[in-house]
């Protein structure tokens, strides 16, 4: 399998108008659905012009939160499901830190493999979440989970984390949205199937025998994904910056431009979500990217 070394160190990874009027947002309110955005794998650097496979991610981070801020009804918070910074800096962090305020969004922020969850909690305070973490909004459960593991690009939940999992689940049975970095299932890709959650079947284990649990949402995966088993989506969401080709046997790179995922969790548990991509990006990846 083509490695590509940048990245395999672990750093040390049709609109429509604006319509401005006010809006109120009550996320306690558990009659309203509850709106959410979720924005994956920035691989943001310190530098505000680096770039990353012909990529200037900063900028095409910039791109997408600007358009996901711009549909007509905002969101009630960000999800944002790690690679937040490639290049393990102070800098890229408090970037983060800043331009995530600035939207006035409640966001989360959850590690990857190129993430150092010490240097992602230290700088993104509050909004960096730990092992595990459950945030409660409009009578949803958001369940956050860190499936990075050091020096690994595979991801791994812990013996503790299954563990505090099941109790959470079988104490609280409103409905649940899981949030973790790695794809916990196969996703159809040859070369990302070796690199996901390599314990992810204790994960899908756990949301069978608990059906409260609604979506496993994933990022890693830089691609569109969504597959149901039982009553619950498994929904991977394009990066913020370059795309992987899906179903793809051996690492390529796609040419859809960079986008997110946006969620409606409803009160009686039903989930609808889109993807939302830029209509265009100036960038392209570079063609002769060998391997991630
Ligand atoms: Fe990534």
């Amino acid at each position: 399998m083509p490695h590509h070394p940048q990245l395999f160190r672990r750093s040390r990874c049709a609109m429509r108008p604006t319509i401005p009027r006010p809006f109120q947002v009550n996320a306690e309110d558990s009659a309203m659905p509850l709106r959410l955005i979720q924005l994956s794998d920035l691989h943001l650097f310190g530098d505000p012009s680096a770039t990353l496979l012909g990529i200037t991610t900063r900028q095409s981070f910039e791109a997408v939160l600007s358009l996901a801020l711009a549909q007509p009804d905002p969101p009630q918070a960000l999800i944002l499901s790690g690679d937040l910074v490639q290049d393990a800096s102070a800098a890229g962090y408090r970037y983060l830190r800043e331009r995530l305020k600035r939207t006035e969004i409640p966001h989360y922020c959850i590690a990857g493999n190129h993430d150092l969850p010490a240097l992602l909690t230290e700088h993104l305070g509050a909004a960096g979440l730990g092992a595990v973490a459950l945030r409660r909004l409009a009578g949803w459960n958001l369940i956050f989970l860190d499936s990075s593991a050091a020096e690994q690009v595979s991801g791994v939940l812990t013996p503790t984390q299954l563990e505090q999992l099941a109790a959470l689940l079988a104490a609280e049975t409103a409905p649940a949205l899981i949030c973790l970095h790695h794809h916990p299932l196969s996703i159809g890709s040859t070369w990302m199937d070796q690199i996901g959650v390599s314990n992810g079947a204790a994960l899908l284990a756990l949301c069978e025998r608990h059906p409260q649990v609604k979506a496993v949402l994933f990022g890693h995966v830089h691609q569109a994904f969504a597959e149901q088993r039982g009553s619950c989506w498994f929904l991977g969401a394009p990066a913020t910056c370059f795309q992987f080709k899906p179903r793809s046997v051996n690492f390529a790179l796609d040419d859809q431009p960079p986008g997110y995922r946006e969620l409606t969790l409803y009160p009686d548990g039903q989930v609808r979500t889109r993807i939302v991509r830029l209509s265009a990006y100036a960038e392209i990846p570079l063609p002769q990217a060998g391997g991630y």
